[in-house]
């Protein structure tokens, strides 16, 4: 073919390729296929010299001509891909659609419980207190009462890290430490923590948590411990709540006692939904805390004068309380950290 037909046929070539071009990547080959610098344009300038001289200053001129025409049109290809490109991923993406918003974090039910009950005791005057969760036996137990082989051990099915330590079962430990740090009454401290004991089944798990509670002065009676108990359970789940107060037995209470609060399901009628009530299995009441009057022994054991010292202790399980503050019906929810439940208390 003559050159110059050669190079005349370069335009429609090119508008044949571009029209089937739908990639920038094959956009790319056919540029380099028409203008690099082995391309086609090349490899016709490349035989000028077969011209006559004469011919070769118009075969450049058009030579030049045809360059700028394939420029433009890969130009062309090159912006009609990059809206179709934009479209596509337009198509795919809806801009009116809201953002999602990142994941935020909240407390756990336990923590927020914890919170709100030692809310309601700092109102009260009631100092934070705390203790370490590996306690010594004599924290945990001898100073509170409990000698040696006492059978109330038996209640607390501890777990032992070594001889003479352990982790706690409860967190009367931190009312020892509190009396010990403060030397004499008065003393007036909450103390929420974890606690540990060698048992695991639907009801129990081998850690929960605890509040302890402790007031010391001269004059304090079991009048204090059921009016300040009262009134805290009844800031926590309403002023329509009956409170009652059953004897019971603890080593470093006495009297002791253990309260119950009316249900809350059935606001105590022993009855939901012509059945008896499952929540307080009939009864109307549910058990909320165990409380009493400081042992003697215990004043003596942290160096208090037991003849001129009173004061009254108590302890609520924070699970139980959650479970029925929240309606919660199985206690491993809280340990299973299924963000669909936590996510529910942010
Ligand atoms: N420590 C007791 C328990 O774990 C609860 C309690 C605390 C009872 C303080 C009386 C006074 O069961």
């Amino acid at each position: 073919m003559d050159l110059t037909a050669a190079l005349e046929n370069l335009v429609p070539a090119l508008e044949t390729g571009l029209a089937e071009v739908s990639s920038l990547a094959r956009l790319e080959d056919i540029q380099v296929a028409f203008l690099g610098r082995k391309g086609a344009l090349a490899r016709l300038m490349s035989r000028l010299p077969e011209l006559p001289a004469a011919e070769r200053p118009a075969f450049g001129r058009a030579a030049n001509a045809v360059k700028e025409r394939l420029a433009a049109l890969l130009e062309d290809a090159r912006l009609r891909l990059g809206r179709e490109q934009e479209a596509a991923d337009l198509a795919r993406f809806d801009p009116s659609l809201p953002g999602r918003l990142p994941w935020q974090g909240s407390l756990h039910p336990i923590t927020l419980v914890m919170e709100e009950i030692s809310d309601v005791f700092q109102a009260m005057g009631f100092e934070i207190a705390s203790g370490p969760e590996v306690e010594t036996d004599f924290h945990n137990f001898e100073a509170l009462n409990f000698p040696p082989d006492h059978p109330a051990r038996d209640m607390q099915d501890t777990l032992f890290v070594a001889e003479g330590v352990v982790l706690r079962t409860h967190t009367s430990p931190i009312q020892v430490r509190a009396m010990l740090e403060r030397k004499g009454p008065p003393v007036a401290i909450i103390a929420p923590g974890k606690v540990y004991r060698r048992d695991s089944d639907l009801t129990h798990t081998p850690m929960f948590h605890q509040i302890e509670g402790l007031l010391v002065d001269s004059r304090v009676t079991l009048a204090e411990l059921r009016g300040v108990l009262t009134m805290f359970v009844r800031q926590l789940f309403g002023r329509d709540i009956a409170v009652r107060f059953r004897p019971s037995f603890f080593p470093f209470t006495e009297p002791s006692v253990e309260a119950d609060i009316s249900c809350i399901l059935c606001a105590g009628t022993g009855r939901a939904q012509n059945s008896p009530c499952r929540v307080c299995k009939g009864t109307g009441w549910l058990e909320i805390l165990g409380a009493g009057m400081v042992h003697p022994n215990v004043f003596s054991a942290v160096g208090f004068n037991p003849e001129t010292c009173s004061g009254f202790a108590f302890g609520l399980g924070v699970e139980r309380v959650a479970m029925l503050k929240y309606g919660i019906g199985d206690l491993r929810m809280f340990f299973e950290n299924d963000l669909r439940f936590l996510a529910q208390f942010s």
